[in-house]
Formats: C-alpha cells, structure tokens, sequence
C-alpha cells in the first residue's frame, strides 16, 4: 500500500491565506517573494524602513488585483519589530510565515573601517534577524499552530571574502541561528530555514550583470548554470519553505547558487 494521501499531495505546496510577513518588502527579493505569496493566494504583510517605500510597492501589487497592507520599522528595533508583528496579527488575525529578505552591506577593508560601520552591518544583517524572528515566532507559539521562518542568508556565509568582515560574518551567523532557533522552535511545530543565494540582479548588483565584464565573466568560470541569478530564481524555494510540503525540514541552510563554487 502506498502511503501518499492524494488529497496531501494535491494541498502540499499550498500557501492560500496564510498570513505572510514579508522583511525588506521594498528591495528586489523581498518585494518578488511579498508578490509571488500574495499571487497564491497568502495574506501579506510587507515590511521595511521606509513608509513611502512601501506604500508604492503596496501600489503595485494592488494594480495586479494582490492585495496586501504594509507596517513600517527597523526590524533590528524590538519596539518596531512588536509593532510590525502586532499589526499583521491585528490585521489579519494570526501570524503563518515570515520571511526575512533585509540586508544591507557596506565592503571596506578592516583596516579602513570603522567598528561602528562594522556594527551596523551585523546589526543590519544578525541582530534584527534574531529580533523580528523572535518575535514572529512568540506570536506563532502563542497561537498554538505551527509556523515557517524564512531567513536569506547568502553563498558569503561560508566564503570569506576581501572586505566582507561584516557581511561574511552576520551571514555566517544566521546559518547557525537558524540551525540553532530550529531546535528551540521545533517543539513548537514552527520550521526554521536559510535560503542562500549568489548574486541576483537587484539595483545594488545591476553593474554586475554587464556580460562583456570581467567580474561577470569571472563569476562564470565558477557557475556551471551559466548565469548569474534573477529574483524569479528564488521565489519558488520561499514558498516551498512557506508550504506544508516541508513540514519536516528545519534547520537548513539551502544553497540557491547555481552551483556556484570557489571563492
Ligand atoms: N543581491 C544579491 O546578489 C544577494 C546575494 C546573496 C544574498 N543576498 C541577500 O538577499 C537579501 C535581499 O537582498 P536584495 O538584493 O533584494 O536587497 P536590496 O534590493 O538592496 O533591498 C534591501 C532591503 O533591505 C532593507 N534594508 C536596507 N538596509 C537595511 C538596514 N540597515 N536594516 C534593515 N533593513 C535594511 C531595504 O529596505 P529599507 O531601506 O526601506 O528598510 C530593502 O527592502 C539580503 O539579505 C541580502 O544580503 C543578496
């Protein structure tokens, strides 16, 4: 006998009115994973710094028939990360995912950069992944029903890089808080990841993408896919990690590089 229910098959990549929590909803992953959620059918909140930002971004969607609200803060902000948890759970009536797409990074040298731009990286990329997830996952175990938490990581969290102190080091933190978090979140059914890509078009990386270049022709020599990553790449892995098909991963830290190798 065959142990494969049709009608768990059928549901198991299912996000339909789950209550989504988007970070960094106003940057180019960020605002494709708030999109690709709201267009099967999850209820989204968007979330990011910048209040004007996201109202436009909560535009655009709303001129594709995507509804979603937004809540502004700094998610390394305990106070603003309530209130942001707060407001989708007042909003929409509970909290189902979160998915963390922030990031900042400013490459410098260590010898050139200050320990306080040093520490606005890991506050940016470390500190407020554990702040917004501590949160979300407290109004999740409040609610007695599970829940998905999404971080993006990156390829850089196991490569060390020339003036990626900051940036290599949070990313690297985040794979062992999301290992870490998975054990102290599973007795409560919530399910703890990492999605960690290499480089994919966004306004910072756009210079990147220029094919007669050389950084872009180097990184092709270590990306057997044959082409840097593009936002649609990754959308699908969210919502894998969002669906009920991976109830029983946690604690992973899953490489969406196309391969990439080498530093
Ligand atoms: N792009 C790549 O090639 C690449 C590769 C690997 C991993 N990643 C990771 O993927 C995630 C998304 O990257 P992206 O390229 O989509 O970024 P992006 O387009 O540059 O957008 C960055 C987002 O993060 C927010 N943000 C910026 N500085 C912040 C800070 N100091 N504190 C909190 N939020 C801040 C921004 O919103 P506000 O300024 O409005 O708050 C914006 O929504 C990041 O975690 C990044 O490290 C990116």
């Amino acid at each position: 006998m065959i142990k494969v229910e049709a009608s768990f098959v059928q549901r198991m990549f299912s996000v339909q009115d789950k209550v989504a929590l988007v970070t960094g909803a106003t940057g180019a992953l960020g605002g494709a994973v708030a999109k690709a959620f709201a267009i099967l059918g999850a209820k989204v909140v968007l979330t990011g710094r910048d209040a004007d930002k996201l109202a436009k971004v909560k535009d655009e969607l709303a001129s594709g028939n995507l509804a979603c609200e937004f809540a502004a803060g700094d998610p390394a902000s305990e106070a603003d990360a309530l209130r942001i948890v707060e407001f989708a759970a007042t909003t929409f009536g509970r909290l189902d995912v979160l998915a963390v797409c922030h990031g900042f990074n400013k490459p410098k040298d260590i010898l050139e950069q200050s320990v306080e731009e040093w520490q606005a990286i890991m506050d940016a990329d470390l500190k407020s992944v554990y702040v917004i997830s501590k949160l979300s996952a407290a109004q999740m175990v409040r609610q007695n029903s599970g829940g998905k938490i999404i971080i993006t990581s990156s390829a850089r969290s196991k490569m060390g890089m020339k003036g990626y102190t900051g940036y290599c080091a949070s990313k690297g933190g985040c794979d062992l808080m999301v290992q870490s978090m998975a054990c102290d979140l599973a007795p409560h059914g919530i399910n703890v990841n990492s999605v960690n890509p290499t480089v994919f078009r966004s306004d910072l990386t756009e210079w990147m993408f220029d094919k007669e270049s050389a950084v872009y022709q180097n990184f092709l020599k270590r990306l057997p896919i044959g082409r840097l990553g593009e936002v649609e790449d990754f959308v699908g892995l969210y919502a894998f990690l969002a669906s009920k098909a991976s109830d029983f991963l946690t604690g992973g830290n899953y490489d969406a590089t196309g391969g990439y190798w080498g530093n």
